[in-house]
């Protein structure tokens, strides 16, 4: 049976959630980040799952009106801020992947601090994507290696990128079938779960129906059954 020890979400649908209720878009992504804290904490207590990995804000995302990037960028604080924690509690290590020097310098200093006020949790890893875009991970991770005497090798590649792991399972919510800049690398073998369901109204029993699915899989990479 297939363990999806690994787990990619793009969680998508906050602003169209909150529209279709006649609510402002920053109020899907408020009830959004409550949907991460559930997620996370059923993932906490899942044995045999090591990674959930969270798409929160894209390379591309800039694009936003300037008043939507800065509720974001409040949210984040706020939430990192409060769920500290209970990531402590739940025994769940904090990273971020991407470029988070575009940040202002405070909230550098809050992704830093629960990065390291987490560092010597053993539990479930949960990495956000932060300034997070595949090419320009990739990018970055070959600009760090380019100088390396040798050709460079798929496992240097890898091992410089900020997500080191492959995935097993993607779901991306909100109705769209497509990767959105959203680790092209890592999931190179990964098994694709779109859903309609916007990011707000998705449960942990949406993601134990999902992992039941997965698990009947027969996951072949590349060679024969
Ligand atoms: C995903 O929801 C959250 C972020 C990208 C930050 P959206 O904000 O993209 O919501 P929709 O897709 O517009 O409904
Ligand atoms: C992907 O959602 C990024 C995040 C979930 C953070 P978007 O809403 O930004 O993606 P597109 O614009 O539909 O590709
Ligand atoms: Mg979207």
């Amino acid at each position: 049976m297939n363990q999806a020890r690994h787990i990619a979400i793009i969680m998508d649908g906050n602003g169209r959630w909150a529209e279709l209720k006649n609510k402002k878009r920053a109020y899907g992504h408020e009830i959004g980040a409550k949907v991460v804290k559930d997620i996370t904490a059923f993932c906490a207590a899942n044995k045999d799952i090591e990674r959930l990995t969270l798409y929160a804000f894209s390379t591309e995302n800039w694009k936003r009106p300037r008043l939507e990037v800065e509720f974001l960028m409040k949210l984040l604080d706020k939430y990192l801020t409060s769920e500290l924690q209970t990531y402590i509690e739940n025994n769940v290590k904090f990273e971020s992947i991407g470029d988070i020097r575009a940040f202002s310098k405070s909230l550098q200093e809050t992704i830093k601090n629960v990065e390291e006020k987490t560092a010597h949790c053993d539990g479930l890893v949960q990495s956000l994507a932060l300034n997070y875009g595949s090419q320009n991970e990739i990018l970055r991770a070959i600009n760090k290696i380019k100088n390396c005497e040798n050709d460079i090798t798929e496992a240097m590649l890898g091992n410089a990128l900020d997500c080191k792991h492959d995935v097993d399972l993607l779901i991306r919510t909100g109705g769209d079938h497509r990767l959105s800049n959203f680790l092209l690398w890592q999931a190179a073998y990964a098994e694709l779960f779109f859903t309609d369901t916007l990011w707000p109204d998705f449960t942990t029993s949406n993601l134990e129906n999902i992992i039941k699915d997965f698990t009947k899989i027969e996951r072949r990479f590349g060679g024969l059954k």
